[in-house]
């Protein structure tokens, strides 16, 4: 008899952007008439930029003739790119980070996830409240977190964080020590930011407690305050302690091309359970060896043009593009007489909801009432509930329509 993993059993019934799809999918088949604007999952809208789609189509030829063609790349990704992440991403800012130290991937969902494969676990889980809820889901797969308590909204044996408005979303330390703690900055959903200063913070317990940070930083292009660290690695010691996770998807529109990678510092330890310390690099390149054969020839030229002056400018133009939707968004909802939260160094935009209302029930409200698709906040945890997130990733036609009509709802 096949026996199955029965920690999926724990989890709710679908996946947070699924169920949000499917309600919306409903609500258009009974509405064929009404056109709806989707500010929920924060899929970009603006095609690739032309220097990207330039070298994606360079690397295609490339593979389809005899002397250029490339079979199997490294798991790790080619070192074109690695070196490219490391001069761009990392030395311009004054971090050390060395080519081996990256790893090129499929998505920063996918490593998020598949992180978990190199950890123990008894490990004990943080996360920030409200969050990605990746981070959340892929611990309860593992067997990391039990049972779901529908009263408090939280999974057993998972320690939450709150980040919320009355701690200025500032994640304060919990009272039992996490093996593991899941931080992502600036922070999806809340659009909310670290300093360096609460950043060295985190960075000095996880040290004091020999505990791993998994730094989830897929947002760091639309920061616009120079003083907010666009990486862990800015905090000295960092990479004692942290795996950074980086993505194409926002800063590059490559949601539908797929490329991001992680950073496994060489300094950074896992401990037996007898307390002997192991290299997390050496354990993630043997997971990366056996479980994937890397991203496509193409797709890694393509996010190699990223870097180069054209790439820049171009993938910035969208970039300040989208801000500017977030700043319509922001501006139309305080007008509106809102109270919003982020949109200053991110794409997302948290607003509480009205009075009286909750989360799912302010989604239904906007959906029938101004056609807007927007997330429920408390699909990002507990603490979530009462507010609501919109993303700036739309078209700036349909941000200023979408606005237009929730003000006269
Ligand atoms: C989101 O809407 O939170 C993100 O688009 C989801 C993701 O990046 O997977």
């Amino acid at each position: 008899m096949i026996t199955i993993n029965e920690n999926f059993l724990n989890l709710q019934d679908s996946y947070l952007f699924q169920t949000i799809a499917k309600k919306v999918a409903e609500f258009q088949t009974n509405n064929p008439d009404k056109r709806i604007i989707k500010l929920g999952i924060g899929d970009v809208t603006r095609p690739i930029v032309p220097a990207v789609v330039d070298a994606m189509y360079k690397a295609i030829d490339e593979m389809g003739n005899q002397e250029t063609f490339r079979g199997y790349g490294p798991e790790q990704g080619y070192s074109f790119l690695r070196e490219k992440i490391v001069e761009n991403d990392y030395l311009k800012r004054g971090v050390e980070i060395s080519p081996d130290e990256i790893f090129i991937s499929d998505g920063a969902k996918c490593d998020c996830g598949n992180i978990g494969d190199i950890l123990g676990l008894n490990n004990r889980v943080a996360i920030t409240d409200p969050v990605y809820p990746v981070y959340l889901d892929t611990n309860i797969m593992a067997g990391r977190g039990s049972s779901f308590d529908e009263k408090t909204g939280k999974f057993e044996n998972i320690i939450y964080i709150p980040a919320t408005a009355e701690n200025n979303f500032i994640p304060e330390f919990p009272s039992e020590v996490p093996d593991m703690i899941y931080l992502c900055f600036p922070n999806n959903p809340t659009g909310t930011t670290l300093s360096k200063e609460e950043l060295k913070k985190w960075v000095d317990y996880a040290k004091e407690n020999k505990s791993l940070i998994l730094f989830d930083s897929a947002y760091e292009s639309f920061i616009q305050d120079e003083n907010i660290p666009h990486s862990i690695y800015e905090v000295e010691g960092a990479k004692e302690v942290a795996i950074e996770f980086r993505s194409f998807s926002k800063t590059a529109g490559f949601t539908g091309i797929r490329c991001a990678y992680a950073v496994v510092p060489k300094e950074l330890k896992g401990y037996t359970k007898k307390g002997e310390d192991v290299d997390l690099n050496k354990l993630w390149n043997r997971r990366q060896g056996t479980k994937f054969n890397g991203v496509s020839y193409p797709v890694q030229r393509a996010a190699e043009a990223i870097y180069t002056k054209e790439g820049q400018k171009q993938i910035k133009e969208n970039i300040a593009y989208y801000m500017e939707n977030a700043k319509i968004i922001k501006d139309g909802l305080k007008e509106a007489g809102f109270i919003v939260y982020g949109g200053e160094n991110a794409p997302y935009i948290w607003l509480k909801v009205p009075d009286g209302l909750s989360s799912w029930e302010f989604f239904d409200k906007l959906l029938n009432e101004a056609n807007v698709v927007g997330t429920p906040g408390v699909g990002f945890g507990p603490s979530g509930e009462g507010y609501f997130r919109l993303t700036a990733f739309g078209t700036k036609e349909n941000t200023i329509e979408a606005i237009a009509r929730i003000k006269k709802m």
